[in-house]
């Protein structure tokens, strides 16, 4: 067994982050099997085009063959499983894709590790490690007084994305629970940052400010997230990956609980600051209330005290800073952001918003 870990998802947007980060901390072998759908940019880690501790392997996780046979030529101690499809709206709109990779992939990824896992030596087997990175949304939605999600709030969840993604977490479990295979979850809120694909609320509110389009807001705009800084999660990943329990779940957040109106305002002034208004006037004049989504959750918020306690992590970042920093990001990368808005991106922008600004 070599230090090397495989990364599936690794040209998305928490993917990405990790992978660079990864690098600069650890700094082992990193193998990225990612299947390059719309949502990932292999761009992302051009940084590392040259570096000879970097592979990106263009493939799907469904794929039994390739996965064994990855597995079996590098040898990895460990697995950091993000590969996904993400987008709730998507989820909504074609639910196919979301159990093909997020249930299907991930039983295919699981069983192909548990056979490779299974011939490892025992100190190889001791020390190996699968790290299934999920969502809080499994946990369903919350009342505006109820507790914040714990590792033992039951399952309950409420669209075709999060279902998919609850179906995964209990086949990580199962792997454990049956097999012995050394897994562990992590269940995080709303992460935000650079790199993530401007169909999320957060990167396709600035970018439509800056462009003087219509910011939607779904419903009444109360909706709450728990936003976390996306280095924050990363650094909650490798804490988990280094020194968490084996078969245990972890919960990752923010303590940065949002209406969607107030993110909203929020982007309005920093972009106002960053690149004031001409003659259009302040960008919050730009909001507009749309058509909601069907069964949109209310509230997310994370109690993430069992991975302080035991890990000692806690978030870095401040919502405020964090965002102040994304909206900077945007500004400075308009070539990566003229790549992504191509294609794939425009239809699925006419297929979701069309109907919702008409109304
Ligand atoms: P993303 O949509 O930006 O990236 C997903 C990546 O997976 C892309 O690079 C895509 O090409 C790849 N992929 C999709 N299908 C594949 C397949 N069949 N085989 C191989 N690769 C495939 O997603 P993200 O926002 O970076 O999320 C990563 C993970 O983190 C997901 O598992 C998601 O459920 C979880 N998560 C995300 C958030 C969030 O706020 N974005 C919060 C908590 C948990
Ligand atoms: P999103 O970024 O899609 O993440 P998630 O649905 O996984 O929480 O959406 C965040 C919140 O913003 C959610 O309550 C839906 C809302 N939203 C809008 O109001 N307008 C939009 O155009 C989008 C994409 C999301």
């Amino acid at each position: 067994m070599r230090d090397t870990i495989l990364v599936t998802g690794g040209a998305g947007f928490i993917g990405s982050n990790f992978i660079l980060s990864w690098m600069e901390t650890a700094g082992s072998e990193v193998i990225n099997l990612d299947l390059l759908t719309y949502a990932g940019n292999p761009a992302n880690l051009s940084s590392l085009d040259r570096d000879p501790r970097y592979l990106l392997v263009r493939g799907d996780i469904c794929d039994a063959d390739l996965v064994g046979s990855l597995l079996r030529k590098h040898q990895p101690r460990g697995i950091v499983h993000f590969a996904a499809e993400s987008h709730v709206d998507r989820s909504i709109a074609s639910p196919g894709a979301f159990i093909r990779t997020n249930v299907q992939g991930t039983f295919v990824l699981l069983d192909q590790v548990k056979g490779y896992w299974s011939e490892l030596n025992a100190a190889d087997q001791a020390a190996f490690r699968f790290l299934h990175v999920s969502t809080d949304e499994v946990y369903g939605s919350l009342g505006a007084h109820d507790p914040a999600f714990s590792e033992t709030t039951a399952y309950s969840p409420n669209s075709p994305y999060a279902a998919s993604k609850a179906a995964s977490d209990h086949l990580a479990r199962a792997y454990h629970h049956t097999w012995g295979l050394p897994v562990l979850t992590t269940n995080c809120s709303n992460n935000y940052g650079p790199f993530q694909f401007p169909e999320k609320l957060i990167p396709l509110v600035i970018l439509n400010a800056l462009e003087g389009k219509p910011l939607p807001v779904y419903g009444d705009g109360k909706n709450v997230r728990d936003w976390l800084f996306v280095e924050d999660h990363c650094a909650a990943i490798r804490a988990v990956l280094q020194r968490g329990r084996v078969g245990e779940t972890y919960n990752i957040g923010g303590n940065s609980e949002r209406t969607n109106i107030e993110v909203v305002n929020l982007i309005c002034d920093l972009v106002d600051e960053m690149r004031p208004p001409r003659s259009s006037g302040a960008r919050r004049n730009l909001i507009t209330f749309v058509k909601d989504r069907p069964g949109h959750d209310r509230r997310y918020a994370i109690d993430a005290s069992k991975l302080t306690r035991e890990l000692g992590w806690q978030p870095a970042e401040q919502f405020e800073g964090g965002l102040r920093k994304t909206v900077r990001w945007y500004l400075d990368h308009s070539s990566w952001v003229e790549s992504v808005q191509t294609g794939a991106y425009l239809e699925w922008i006419t297929q979701n918003y069309t109907e919702r600004l008409a109304i």
